[in-house]
Protein backbone atom coordinates (compact mmCIF):
# COMPACT_ATOMS: atom_id res chain seq x y z
CA UNK A 1 0.00 0.00 0.00
CA UNK A 2 1.15 3.57 -0.53
CA UNK A 3 2.80 5.78 0.97
CA UNK A 4 1.14 8.79 -0.27
CA UNK A 5 1.84 11.75 1.67
CA UNK A 6 3.10 14.94 1.95
CA UNK A 7 6.57 16.36 3.12
CA UNK A 8 6.01 18.67 5.71
CA UNK A 9 3.25 20.50 6.58
CA UNK A 10 3.83 24.72 7.27
CA UNK A 11 0.71 25.30 9.72
CA UNK A 12 -0.45 23.76 13.19
CA UNK A 13 -3.77 21.59 13.99
CA UNK A 14 -4.22 20.98 16.82
CA UNK A 15 -7.29 22.97 17.90
CA UNK A 16 -9.11 21.57 14.68
CA UNK A 17 -8.91 18.00 15.92
CA UNK A 18 -9.37 18.38 19.46
CA UNK A 19 -12.43 19.96 17.97
CA UNK A 20 -13.23 16.93 15.67
CA UNK A 21 -13.00 14.62 18.53
CA UNK A 22 -14.90 16.60 21.36
CA UNK A 23 -17.83 16.08 18.71
CA UNK A 24 -17.71 12.53 18.89
CA UNK A 25 -21.46 11.44 19.08
CA UNK A 26 -22.46 7.70 20.06
CA UNK A 27 -24.18 5.70 17.82
CA UNK A 28 -28.05 5.97 19.68
CA UNK A 29 -28.09 9.97 20.31
CA UNK A 30 -26.81 10.38 16.67
CA UNK A 31 -29.94 8.43 15.25
CA UNK A 32 -32.08 10.42 18.00
CA UNK A 33 -30.44 13.85 16.17
CA UNK A 34 -31.61 12.45 12.91
CA UNK A 35 -34.95 11.54 13.87
CA UNK A 36 -36.12 14.69 15.73
CA UNK A 37 -35.09 16.63 12.08
CA UNK A 38 -37.40 18.30 10.93
CA UNK A 39 -36.02 20.79 8.45
CA UNK A 40 -34.32 21.55 5.29
CA UNK A 41 -31.88 23.60 3.74
CA UNK A 42 -31.04 24.43 -0.25
CA UNK A 43 -27.58 25.46 -0.83
CA UNK A 44 -28.23 27.35 -4.65
CA UNK A 45 -25.25 27.67 -6.58
CA UNK A 46 -26.81 30.57 -8.82
CA UNK A 47 -23.72 31.17 -11.11
CA UNK A 48 -19.86 30.26 -11.18
CA UNK A 49 -16.93 31.53 -13.00
CA UNK A 50 -13.48 30.82 -12.86
CA UNK A 51 -12.21 29.86 -8.91
CA UNK A 52 -15.41 32.01 -7.97
CA UNK A 53 -19.35 31.15 -7.37
CA UNK A 54 -22.57 33.24 -5.86
CA UNK A 55 -24.54 30.97 -4.16
CA UNK A 56 -27.59 31.54 -1.50
CA UNK A 57 -29.18 29.68 1.32
CA UNK A 58 -32.72 28.78 1.95
CA UNK A 59 -34.05 27.39 4.74
CA UNK A 60 -37.45 25.30 4.92
CA UNK A 61 -38.54 24.91 8.28
CA UNK A 62 -41.32 22.46 9.93
CA UNK A 63 -41.13 24.11 13.34
CA UNK A 64 -41.34 27.85 13.65
CA UNK A 65 -37.55 29.27 14.13
CA UNK A 66 -36.58 32.17 15.75
CA UNK A 67 -32.99 33.24 15.36
CA UNK A 68 -31.02 31.05 13.67
CA UNK A 69 -27.01 30.19 13.62
CA UNK A 70 -26.37 28.47 10.23
CA UNK A 71 -23.00 25.72 10.54
CA UNK A 72 -21.33 23.44 8.25
CA UNK A 73 -17.94 22.57 6.35
CA UNK A 74 -17.00 23.58 3.09
CA UNK A 75 -15.02 21.34 1.25
CA UNK A 76 -11.52 21.81 1.79
CA UNK A 77 -9.84 25.02 0.12
CA UNK A 78 -13.32 27.03 -0.26
CA UNK A 79 -13.49 30.32 1.54
CA UNK A 80 -16.12 33.30 1.41
CA UNK A 81 -15.06 35.97 0.11
CA UNK A 82 -18.43 38.25 1.17
CA UNK A 83 -21.84 37.77 2.30
CA UNK A 84 -25.12 39.57 2.71
CA UNK A 85 -27.67 39.35 4.86
CA UNK A 86 -25.53 37.03 7.48
CA UNK A 87 -23.59 37.81 10.96
CA UNK A 88 -20.80 35.52 9.29
CA UNK A 89 -17.46 33.73 10.47
CA UNK A 90 -15.27 31.29 8.42
CA UNK A 91 -12.06 29.45 10.43
CA UNK A 92 -10.55 26.52 8.52
CA UNK A 93 -13.37 24.75 6.33
CA UNK A 94 -16.08 25.62 9.25
CA UNK A 95 -18.38 28.17 8.42
CA UNK A 96 -20.84 29.76 10.74
CA UNK A 97 -23.47 32.70 10.09
CA UNK A 98 -25.95 34.04 12.40
CA UNK A 99 -29.04 36.35 11.57
CA UNK A 100 -28.76 39.95 11.21
CA UNK A 101 -31.79 40.34 13.00
CA UNK A 102 -34.71 41.38 10.57
CA UNK A 103 -34.11 37.54 8.72
CA UNK A 104 -34.20 35.86 12.42
CA UNK A 105 -37.44 33.73 11.84
CA UNK A 106 -38.86 31.00 9.26
CA UNK A 107 -42.43 30.21 10.03
CA UNK A 108 -43.30 26.74 9.97
CA UNK A 109 -43.74 25.55 6.67
CA UNK A 110 -42.19 28.39 4.99
CA UNK A 111 -38.89 28.28 2.74
CA UNK A 112 -37.04 31.33 3.52
CA UNK A 113 -33.98 32.64 1.61
CA UNK A 114 -32.16 33.85 4.90
CA UNK A 115 -28.64 34.86 2.97
CA UNK A 116 -26.49 35.25 0.07
CA UNK A 117 -22.94 34.80 -0.47
CA UNK A 118 -19.86 35.14 -2.67
CA UNK A 119 -17.21 32.13 -2.14
CA UNK A 120 -14.04 30.98 -4.06
CA UNK A 121 -13.07 27.04 -4.00
CA UNK A 122 -15.27 24.56 -4.99
CA UNK A 123 -18.94 24.75 -5.00
CA UNK A 124 -20.22 21.52 -3.76
CA UNK A 125 -22.71 22.08 -1.67
CA UNK A 126 -21.52 20.68 2.25
CA UNK A 127 -22.59 17.38 3.22
CA UNK A 128 -24.49 18.46 6.10
CA UNK A 129 -25.84 21.75 7.83
CA UNK A 130 -27.24 22.38 11.32
CA UNK A 131 -29.46 25.14 12.78
CA UNK A 132 -28.92 26.12 16.03
CA UNK A 133 -26.95 22.98 16.78
CA UNK A 134 -29.55 20.16 15.26
CA UNK A 135 -28.59 18.24 11.83
CA UNK A 136 -30.80 20.10 9.15
CA UNK A 137 -30.64 17.83 6.00
CA UNK A 138 -34.20 17.03 5.05
CA UNK A 139 -37.45 17.09 5.46
CA UNK A 140 -39.40 15.82 8.82
CA UNK A 141 -38.37 11.85 9.35
CA UNK A 142 -41.41 9.74 9.33
CA UNK A 143 -43.03 9.53 13.49
CA UNK A 144 -40.20 6.97 15.19
CA UNK A 145 -43.24 4.00 15.49
CA UNK A 146 -43.17 3.81 11.41
CA UNK A 147 -38.58 3.64 11.21
CA UNK A 148 -37.21 0.15 11.20
CA UNK A 149 -36.64 -1.51 14.07
CA UNK A 150 -33.00 -1.30 13.92
CA UNK A 151 -31.93 2.58 13.74
CA UNK A 152 -29.04 1.77 12.42
CA UNK A 153 -30.70 0.20 9.19
CA UNK A 154 -29.92 2.70 6.71
CA UNK A 155 -31.59 0.73 3.60
CA UNK A 156 -35.15 0.51 5.66
CA UNK A 157 -34.44 -3.51 4.27
CA UNK A 158 -33.08 -6.28 6.90
CA UNK A 159 -29.89 -4.47 7.01
CA UNK A 160 -28.45 -4.28 10.81
CA UNK A 161 -26.32 -2.02 12.18
CA UNK A 162 -23.07 -3.59 12.58
CA UNK A 163 -22.56 -7.59 11.09
CA UNK A 164 -19.96 -8.26 13.21
CA UNK A 165 -22.00 -7.97 16.66
CA UNK A 166 -22.80 -11.25 17.70
CA UNK A 167 -21.55 -12.93 14.41
CA UNK A 168 -19.37 -15.78 13.22
CA UNK A 169 -17.40 -15.10 10.63
CA UNK A 170 -16.17 -16.98 7.27
CA UNK A 171 -12.78 -18.83 7.41
CA UNK A 172 -11.34 -18.97 4.14
CA UNK A 173 -9.99 -22.85 4.20
CA UNK A 174 -7.56 -22.03 1.52
CA UNK A 175 -5.72 -19.39 3.87
CA UNK A 176 -6.43 -21.81 6.82
CA UNK A 177 -4.68 -24.47 5.57
CA UNK A 178 -1.76 -22.32 4.70
CA UNK A 179 -1.56 -20.86 8.21
CA UNK A 180 -2.00 -24.44 9.98
CA UNK A 181 0.36 -26.04 8.04
CA UNK A 182 3.46 -23.57 9.58
CA UNK A 183 4.78 -24.34 12.76
CA UNK A 184 2.74 -22.61 15.55
CA UNK A 185 -0.02 -21.40 12.63
CA UNK A 186 -2.64 -23.74 14.14
CA UNK A 187 -2.89 -21.20 16.86
CA UNK A 188 -4.02 -18.60 14.28
CA UNK A 189 -5.43 -20.70 11.43
CA UNK A 190 -9.25 -20.42 12.69
CA UNK A 191 -9.42 -17.13 12.19
CA UNK A 192 -11.48 -15.35 9.67
CA UNK A 193 -9.45 -13.49 6.70
CA UNK A 194 -10.61 -11.12 3.43
CA UNK A 195 -11.64 -13.18 0.40
CA UNK A 196 -9.65 -10.62 -2.37
CA UNK A 197 -11.25 -10.35 -5.79
CA UNK A 198 -8.13 -9.08 -7.37
CA UNK A 199 -8.98 -9.92 -10.62
CA UNK A 200 -11.59 -10.83 -13.26
CA UNK A 201 -10.66 -14.26 -12.84
CA UNK A 202 -10.66 -14.56 -9.18
CA UNK A 203 -14.39 -14.17 -9.46
CA UNK A 204 -14.64 -17.66 -11.05
CA UNK A 205 -11.28 -19.05 -9.45
CA UNK A 206 -8.27 -19.48 -11.12
CA UNK A 207 -6.05 -21.80 -9.47
CA UNK A 208 -3.39 -19.16 -8.89
CA UNK A 209 -1.46 -18.80 -5.64
CA UNK A 210 -3.37 -15.63 -4.62
CA UNK A 211 -6.37 -16.75 -4.97
CA UNK A 212 -6.74 -20.37 -5.39
CA UNK A 213 -9.09 -22.81 -6.99
CA UNK A 214 -12.16 -21.49 -5.17
CA UNK A 215 -14.58 -18.76 -6.81
CA UNK A 216 -16.69 -16.57 -5.32
CA UNK A 217 -19.58 -18.48 -4.78
CA UNK A 218 -17.53 -21.55 -3.70
CA UNK A 219 -17.26 -19.12 -0.78
CA UNK A 220 -20.06 -18.32 -0.25
CA UNK A 221 -21.08 -21.65 -0.58
CA UNK A 222 -18.92 -22.56 1.77
CA UNK A 223 -19.04 -19.96 4.03
CA UNK A 224 -23.22 -20.99 4.34
CA UNK A 225 -21.93 -24.45 4.77
CA UNK A 226 -19.37 -23.07 8.08
CA UNK A 227 -23.17 -21.77 9.40
CA UNK A 228 -21.12 -18.44 9.49
CA UNK A 229 -23.16 -15.07 9.44
CA UNK A 230 -20.47 -12.85 7.91
CA UNK A 231 -18.05 -12.88 4.50
CA UNK A 232 -15.90 -10.53 3.88
CA UNK A 233 -14.97 -9.95 0.49
CA UNK A 234 -12.65 -7.12 -1.15
CA UNK A 235 -13.14 -5.49 -3.91
CA UNK A 236 -9.80 -4.69 -5.80
CA UNK A 237 -10.04 -4.25 -9.49
CA UNK A 238 -9.88 -1.10 -10.44
CA UNK A 239 -8.59 0.65 -13.63
CA UNK A 240 -4.85 1.63 -13.26
CA UNK A 241 -5.11 0.19 -9.54
CA UNK A 242 -2.67 1.64 -6.86
CA UNK A 243 -1.24 4.42 -9.00
CA UNK A 244 1.50 5.66 -6.20
CA UNK A 245 2.93 2.11 -6.09
CA UNK A 246 3.76 -0.81 -8.30
CA UNK A 247 3.84 -4.08 -6.58
CA UNK A 248 -0.01 -4.04 -6.42
CA UNK A 249 -0.83 -2.86 -10.44
CA UNK A 250 -3.34 -4.65 -12.04
CA UNK A 251 -4.63 -6.14 -15.41
CA UNK A 252 -6.88 -3.30 -15.71
CA UNK A 253 -5.28 -0.05 -17.63
CA UNK A 254 -6.52 3.53 -16.83
CA UNK A 255 -9.28 3.68 -19.41
CA UNK A 256 -10.81 0.39 -18.79
CA UNK A 257 -13.43 1.21 -16.53
CA UNK A 258 -16.12 -0.61 -18.74
CA UNK A 259 -14.45 -3.76 -18.30
CA UNK A 260 -14.42 -3.02 -14.51
CA UNK A 261 -18.16 -2.39 -14.15
CA UNK A 262 -19.20 -4.80 -17.03
CA UNK A 263 -16.70 -7.57 -16.23
CA UNK A 264 -15.98 -7.62 -12.99
CA UNK A 265 -18.43 -5.70 -10.88
CA UNK A 266 -21.89 -6.88 -12.58
CA UNK A 267 -20.61 -10.51 -12.32
CA UNK A 268 -20.27 -10.26 -8.21
CA UNK A 269 -23.23 -8.44 -7.97
CA UNK A 270 -24.94 -10.83 -9.77
CA UNK A 271 -23.60 -13.94 -7.71
CA UNK A 272 -23.79 -11.51 -4.36
CA UNK A 273 -27.60 -11.30 -5.00
CA UNK A 274 -28.85 -14.98 -5.59
CA UNK A 275 -31.12 -16.28 -3.05
CA UNK A 276 -29.21 -18.88 -1.65
CA UNK A 277 -27.25 -16.15 -0.07
CA UNK A 278 -30.00 -14.45 1.63
CA UNK A 279 -29.09 -15.10 5.35
CA UNK A 280 -25.54 -14.26 4.72
CA UNK A 281 -24.23 -11.33 5.85
CA UNK A 282 -22.06 -9.94 2.65
CA UNK A 283 -19.40 -7.19 3.71
CA UNK A 284 -17.64 -5.51 0.92
CA UNK A 285 -14.45 -3.89 1.07
CA UNK A 286 -14.29 -1.53 -1.27
CA UNK A 287 -11.01 -0.64 -2.84
CA UNK A 288 -7.84 -0.38 -1.22
CA UNK A 289 -5.35 2.30 -2.15
CA UNK A 290 -7.52 4.23 -4.74
CA UNK A 291 -9.51 7.61 -3.56
CA UNK A 292 -6.89 8.68 -1.16
CA UNK A 293 -3.62 8.74 -3.85
CA UNK A 294 -6.17 11.74 -5.67
CA UNK A 295 -5.59 14.03 -2.50
CA UNK A 296 -1.98 13.10 -1.85
CA UNK A 297 -0.38 11.79 -4.97
CA UNK A 298 -1.26 14.34 -7.26
CA UNK A 299 -0.02 17.30 -9.05
CA UNK A 300 1.17 20.22 -7.94
CA UNK A 301 2.27 17.87 -5.10
CA UNK A 302 5.58 17.15 -4.59
CA UNK A 303 4.56 13.63 -3.97
CA UNK A 304 2.46 13.32 -7.36
CA UNK A 305 2.60 10.48 -9.65
CA UNK A 306 1.76 10.65 -13.34
CA UNK A 307 -0.46 7.23 -13.08
CA UNK A 308 -2.42 9.42 -10.30
CA UNK A 309 -2.37 12.25 -11.76
CA UNK A 310 -4.07 10.24 -15.11
CA UNK A 311 -6.46 8.50 -12.84
CA UNK A 312 -7.94 11.67 -11.24
CA UNK A 313 -8.18 13.33 -14.79
CA UNK A 314 -9.78 11.10 -16.10
CA UNK A 315 -12.36 10.24 -12.74
CA UNK A 316 -12.30 6.41 -12.97
CA UNK A 317 -11.45 5.95 -9.74
CA UNK A 318 -14.72 8.12 -8.70
CA UNK A 319 -17.04 6.32 -11.21
CA UNK A 320 -15.34 2.91 -10.48
CA UNK A 321 -15.64 3.24 -6.54
CA UNK A 322 -19.00 4.87 -6.87
CA UNK A 323 -20.15 2.59 -9.34
CA UNK A 324 -19.33 -0.64 -6.99
CA UNK A 325 -21.19 1.03 -3.64
CA UNK A 326 -24.41 1.96 -5.70
CA UNK A 327 -24.19 -1.71 -7.53
CA UNK A 328 -23.22 -3.73 -4.69
CA UNK A 329 -25.43 -1.09 -1.76
CA UNK A 330 -28.57 -2.04 -3.61
CA UNK A 331 -28.95 -6.00 -2.62
CA UNK A 332 -30.42 -6.74 0.60
CA UNK A 333 -27.34 -8.61 2.39
CA UNK A 334 -24.33 -6.22 1.41
CA UNK A 335 -22.61 -3.90 4.01
CA UNK A 336 -20.19 -1.83 1.66
CA UNK A 337 -16.77 -0.36 3.80
CA UNK A 338 -14.92 1.96 1.70
CA UNK A 339 -11.00 2.25 1.97
CA UNK A 340 -10.19 5.43 3.95
CA UNK A 341 -6.11 5.04 3.55
CA UNK A 342 -4.79 5.30 7.92
CA UNK A 343 -3.61 8.13 9.77
CA UNK A 344 -0.32 8.01 8.71
CA UNK A 345 -1.48 8.50 4.97
CA UNK A 346 -4.50 11.14 5.71
CA UNK A 347 -4.09 11.93 9.51
CA UNK A 348 -2.91 15.66 8.20
CA UNK A 349 -5.72 17.74 8.70
CA UNK A 350 -4.89 21.30 7.70
CA UNK A 351 -6.56 25.18 7.18
CA UNK A 352 -4.27 24.84 3.76
CA UNK A 353 -5.47 23.11 1.62
CA UNK A 354 -1.49 22.21 0.11
CA UNK A 355 -1.36 20.51 3.63
CA UNK A 356 -4.40 18.71 4.12
CA UNK A 357 -5.12 15.46 3.60
CA UNK A 358 -8.43 14.61 5.80
CA UNK A 359 -10.52 16.74 5.14
CA UNK A 360 -10.29 16.73 1.67
CA UNK A 361 -10.24 13.09 1.36
CA UNK A 362 -13.14 13.04 3.85
CA UNK A 363 -14.74 15.73 1.25
CA UNK A 364 -13.65 13.15 -2.05
CA UNK A 365 -15.26 10.42 -0.10
CA UNK A 366 -18.38 12.62 0.12
CA UNK A 367 -18.40 14.16 -3.70
CA UNK A 368 -19.14 10.22 -4.36
CA UNK A 369 -22.58 10.57 -3.35
CA UNK A 370 -24.94 10.85 -6.22
CA UNK A 371 -22.57 9.55 -8.46
CA UNK A 372 -23.77 6.27 -10.43
CA UNK A 373 -26.79 6.97 -7.91
CA UNK A 374 -25.00 5.84 -4.79
CA UNK A 375 -26.77 7.13 -2.07
CA UNK A 376 -25.20 7.91 1.63
CA UNK A 377 -27.36 4.29 2.64
CA UNK A 378 -25.09 2.69 0.01
CA UNK A 379 -22.09 3.07 2.88
CA UNK A 380 -22.19 1.37 6.15
CA UNK A 381 -18.80 2.30 6.79
CA UNK A 382 -15.12 2.81 6.63
CA UNK A 383 -12.01 0.32 6.69
CA UNK A 384 -8.85 2.12 7.35
CA UNK A 385 -5.40 0.32 7.97
CA UNK A 386 -6.07 -2.41 5.27
CA UNK A 387 -3.05 -4.11 4.32
CA UNK A 388 -0.86 -1.48 6.75
CA UNK A 389 1.08 -1.69 9.83
CA UNK A 390 -0.23 1.60 11.62
CA UNK A 391 -0.27 0.46 15.37
CA UNK A 392 -3.91 0.74 16.39
CA UNK A 393 -2.74 2.79 19.72
CA UNK A 394 -0.01 4.28 21.16
CA UNK A 395 -0.93 4.40 25.19
CA UNK A 396 2.99 5.49 26.17
CA UNK A 397 2.70 9.10 24.42
CA UNK A 398 -0.25 11.40 23.26
CA UNK A 399 0.40 13.40 19.62
CA UNK A 400 0.09 16.50 21.16
CA UNK A 401 1.97 16.18 24.15
CA UNK A 402 4.50 18.93 25.33
CA UNK A 403 7.87 17.42 25.08
CA UNK A 404 11.35 19.48 25.72
CA UNK A 405 8.95 22.89 25.95
CA UNK A 406 6.66 21.91 22.46
CA UNK A 407 3.58 20.13 21.58
CA UNK A 408 5.21 16.98 19.49
CA UNK A 409 2.78 17.33 16.44
CA UNK A 410 3.86 20.95 16.17
CA UNK A 411 7.73 20.22 16.27
CA UNK A 412 9.10 21.22 13.15
CA UNK A 413 12.56 18.55 13.89
CA UNK A 414 10.24 15.86 14.60
CA UNK A 415 10.12 13.53 11.84
CA UNK A 416 8.33 10.55 12.85
CA UNK A 417 5.24 12.53 13.95
CA UNK A 418 6.08 15.32 11.35
CA UNK A 419 2.55 17.45 12.24
CA UNK A 420 0.56 14.18 12.14
CA UNK A 421 -2.78 14.66 13.78
CA UNK A 422 -2.76 11.85 15.09
CA UNK A 423 -0.35 8.61 16.08
CA UNK A 424 -2.94 5.89 16.35
CA UNK A 425 -5.46 4.33 14.03
CA UNK A 426 -8.49 4.10 16.68
CA UNK A 427 -8.16 8.40 17.43
CA UNK A 428 -7.83 8.90 13.38
CA UNK A 429 -11.03 6.53 12.67
CA UNK A 430 -13.26 8.09 15.74
CA UNK A 431 -12.30 11.49 13.97
CA UNK A 432 -12.33 10.55 10.56
CA UNK A 433 -16.41 8.93 11.24
CA UNK A 434 -17.30 12.00 12.19
CA UNK A 435 -15.63 14.07 9.29
CA UNK A 436 -17.13 11.57 7.04
CA UNK A 437 -20.79 11.96 8.93
CA UNK A 438 -19.69 16.18 7.91
CA UNK A 439 -19.49 15.06 4.73
CA UNK A 440 -22.63 13.19 3.82
CA UNK A 441 -22.73 10.20 5.22
CA UNK A 442 -25.62 8.56 7.59
CA UNK A 443 -24.48 9.02 11.24
CA UNK A 444 -24.89 5.41 12.05
CA UNK A 445 -21.81 4.50 9.95
CA UNK A 446 -18.82 2.80 11.79
CA UNK A 447 -15.56 1.82 11.07
CA UNK A 448 -13.19 -1.01 10.50
CA UNK A 449 -9.20 -1.55 11.33
CA UNK A 450 -7.30 -4.12 9.95
CA UNK A 451 -5.46 -5.61 12.74
CA UNK A 452 -3.70 -8.02 11.09
CA UNK A 453 -0.48 -6.79 10.86
CA UNK A 454 0.28 -4.28 13.34
CA UNK A 455 0.33 -6.28 16.84
CA UNK A 456 4.68 -4.77 17.04
CA UNK A 457 5.25 -7.16 19.89
CA UNK A 458 8.52 -8.88 20.11
CA UNK A 459 11.96 -7.61 22.18
CA UNK A 460 11.52 -4.08 20.92
CA UNK A 461 8.07 -3.11 22.47
CA UNK A 462 8.31 -0.76 24.96
CA UNK A 463 7.01 -1.14 28.19
CA UNK A 464 6.13 2.31 29.19
CA UNK A 465 6.99 6.13 28.70
CA UNK A 466 10.18 7.44 27.83
CA UNK A 467 11.89 9.77 30.31
CA UNK A 468 13.75 11.34 27.67
CA UNK A 469 13.29 15.27 27.49
CA UNK A 470 14.33 15.18 24.00
CA UNK A 471 11.20 15.12 21.81
CA UNK A 472 12.66 12.43 18.99
CA UNK A 473 14.79 10.25 22.19
CA UNK A 474 11.48 10.33 23.85
CA UNK A 475 8.87 9.39 20.92
CA UNK A 476 11.35 7.15 19.56
CA UNK A 477 11.43 5.14 22.87
CA UNK A 478 7.76 5.58 23.79
CA UNK A 479 6.64 4.34 20.45
CA UNK A 480 5.06 0.60 19.55
CA UNK A 481 5.31 1.44 15.94
CA UNK A 482 9.29 0.28 14.71
CA UNK A 483 8.86 1.37 11.54
CA UNK A 484 11.67 3.85 9.89
CA UNK A 485 8.61 6.30 8.65
CA UNK A 486 4.87 5.65 8.31
CA UNK A 487 4.99 6.06 4.58
CA UNK A 488 6.68 2.26 4.57
CA UNK A 489 4.32 0.14 3.57
CA UNK A 490 5.52 -2.93 2.58
CA UNK A 491 6.51 -6.31 4.67
CA UNK A 492 7.78 -4.18 6.77
CA UNK A 493 10.27 -6.43 9.04
CA UNK A 494 9.73 -6.97 12.71
CA UNK A 495 5.85 -6.55 12.35
CA UNK A 496 3.10 -8.60 14.00
CA UNK A 497 0.20 -10.26 14.30
CA UNK A 498 -2.47 -7.46 15.55
CA UNK A 499 -5.68 -7.95 17.83
CA UNK A 500 -7.43 -11.27 17.24
CA UNK A 501 -10.64 -9.68 14.85
CA UNK A 502 -13.68 -9.10 17.20
CA UNK A 503 -16.77 -7.54 16.90
CA UNK A 504 -18.01 -3.97 18.33
CA UNK A 505 -14.55 -3.20 20.45
CA UNK A 506 -15.13 0.75 20.81
CA UNK A 507 -18.62 2.44 20.29
CA UNK A 508 -17.38 3.77 16.58
CA UNK A 509 -15.94 0.57 15.11
CA UNK A 510 -17.71 -2.25 14.17
CA UNK A 511 -15.08 -4.76 14.46
CA UNK A 512 -11.32 -5.28 13.86
CA UNK A 513 -10.84 -7.58 11.08
CA UNK A 514 -7.99 -9.42 9.60
CA UNK A 515 -8.59 -8.02 5.71
CA UNK A 516 -4.70 -8.75 4.73
CA UNK A 517 -4.27 -12.47 5.07
CA UNK A 518 -1.49 -12.65 7.53
CA UNK A 519 1.66 -14.00 5.53
CA UNK A 520 0.49 -13.18 2.06
CA UNK A 521 3.09 -10.09 0.32
CA UNK A 522 2.67 -6.95 -0.31
CA UNK A 523 5.40 -6.93 -3.15
CA UNK A 524 8.39 -8.59 -4.48
CA UNK A 525 11.77 -7.82 -3.30
CA UNK A 526 12.74 -8.01 -6.20
CA UNK A 527 11.43 -7.71 -10.01
CA UNK A 528 9.72 -11.17 -10.45
CA UNK A 529 8.04 -11.92 -13.68
CA UNK A 530 4.31 -12.47 -13.50
CA UNK A 531 1.09 -12.70 -15.20
CA UNK A 532 -0.65 -11.02 -12.51
CA UNK A 533 0.31 -7.78 -13.93
CA UNK A 534 1.63 -7.21 -10.79
CA UNK A 535 5.12 -4.58 -11.13
CA UNK A 536 7.81 -4.39 -8.86
CA UNK A 537 8.27 -1.45 -6.38
CA UNK A 538 11.20 -0.23 -5.08
CA UNK A 539 9.82 0.40 -1.42
CA UNK A 540 9.71 -3.59 -1.49
CA UNK A 541 13.87 -3.62 -1.97
CA UNK A 542 15.49 -3.94 1.79
CA UNK A 543 17.98 -1.61 0.11
CA UNK A 544 16.40 1.12 -0.78
CA UNK A 545 16.61 4.12 0.59
CA UNK A 546 13.01 5.77 -0.09
CA UNK A 547 12.04 8.80 -2.21
CA UNK A 548 9.62 11.83 -1.06
CA UNK A 549 6.61 9.73 -0.12
CA UNK A 550 8.26 7.87 2.46
CA UNK A 551 10.59 11.01 3.44
CA UNK A 552 13.44 9.09 1.89
CA UNK A 553 13.76 6.90 4.99
CA UNK A 554 15.05 2.90 4.32
CA UNK A 555 12.06 0.72 3.04
CA UNK A 556 11.93 -1.60 6.28
CA UNK A 557 10.82 -4.19 3.97
CA UNK A 558 11.87 -7.79 4.52
CA UNK A 559 14.14 -9.78 1.98
CA UNK A 560 13.21 -12.17 -0.02
CA UNK A 561 9.87 -11.77 -0.72
CA UNK A 562 7.53 -13.34 -3.46
CA UNK A 563 4.88 -10.51 -5.71
CA UNK A 564 1.72 -9.40 -3.59
CA UNK A 565 -0.52 -11.96 -2.56
CA UNK A 566 1.97 -14.96 -2.52
CA UNK A 567 2.59 -16.44 0.45
CA UNK A 568 5.76 -16.48 2.63
CA UNK A 569 6.36 -18.63 5.62
CA UNK A 570 9.44 -16.82 6.76
CA UNK A 571 7.02 -13.62 7.05
CA UNK A 572 3.72 -15.38 8.78
CA UNK A 573 6.49 -16.70 11.32
CA UNK A 574 7.71 -13.43 12.18
CA UNK A 575 3.98 -12.06 12.41
CA UNK A 576 3.37 -14.73 14.66
CA UNK A 577 6.52 -14.13 17.17
CA UNK A 578 5.78 -10.55 16.95
CA UNK A 579 2.53 -10.92 17.68
CA UNK A 580 0.60 -8.48 20.01
CA UNK A 581 -1.23 -9.55 21.87
CA UNK A 582 1.26 -12.50 21.62
CA UNK A 583 -0.36 -15.74 20.35
CA UNK A 584 -0.30 -18.70 23.03
C1 LIG B 1 -2.28 -8.19 -3.81
C2 LIG B 1 -3.41 -9.16 -4.10
C3 LIG B 1 -3.64 -10.04 -2.91
C4 LIG B 1 -3.83 -9.21 -1.66
C5 LIG B 1 -4.01 -10.03 -0.42
C6 LIG B 1 -2.54 -7.44 -2.54
O1 LIG B 1 -1.44 -6.66 -2.22
O2 LIG B 1 -2.11 -7.31 -4.88
O3 LIG B 1 -3.08 -9.93 -5.21
O4 LIG B 1 -4.76 -10.86 -3.12
O5 LIG B 1 -2.75 -8.33 -1.47
O6 LIG B 1 -2.84 -10.68 -0.05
Amino acid sequence: MHVPRRRRRLAVTGVAVAALAATGLTFASANQALAEEGCEVDYNVTSSWGSGFQANVVVTADEPINGWEIKWNFPSGTTISSAWNVDWSQSGTAFTGGDVGWNASISSGQSREIFGFIGSGSSTAPGTFTINGDVCNGPSQPPTTDEPTDPGNPGGGDKVDNPYSGSQVYVNPQWSERAAAEPGGDAVADQPTGVWLDRTSAIYGNDSPTTGSMGLEDHLDEAVAQGADVIQIVIYNLPGRDCAALASNGELAAGEIDEYKNDYIDPIVEIQGLAKYADLKIVNVIEIDSLPNLVTNVSPRETATANCDTMKNNGNYVDGVSYAVAELGALANTYNYIDAGHHGWIGWADTNAQYDNFNASAALFGSLIGENGMTADDVHGFISNTANYSALEEPYWAVNQNVGGQALNQNPNLPWVDWNDFNNEKDFTEAMREELIDNGFNEDIGMLIDTSRNGWGGDYRPTGTSTSTDPVTFVDESRLDQRFQKGNWCNQAGAGLGERPQADPEPWIDAYVWIKPPGESDGSSELIDNDEGKGFDEMCDPDYQGNIRNGNNPSGARDDMPISGHWSSEQFQELLENAYPPVN
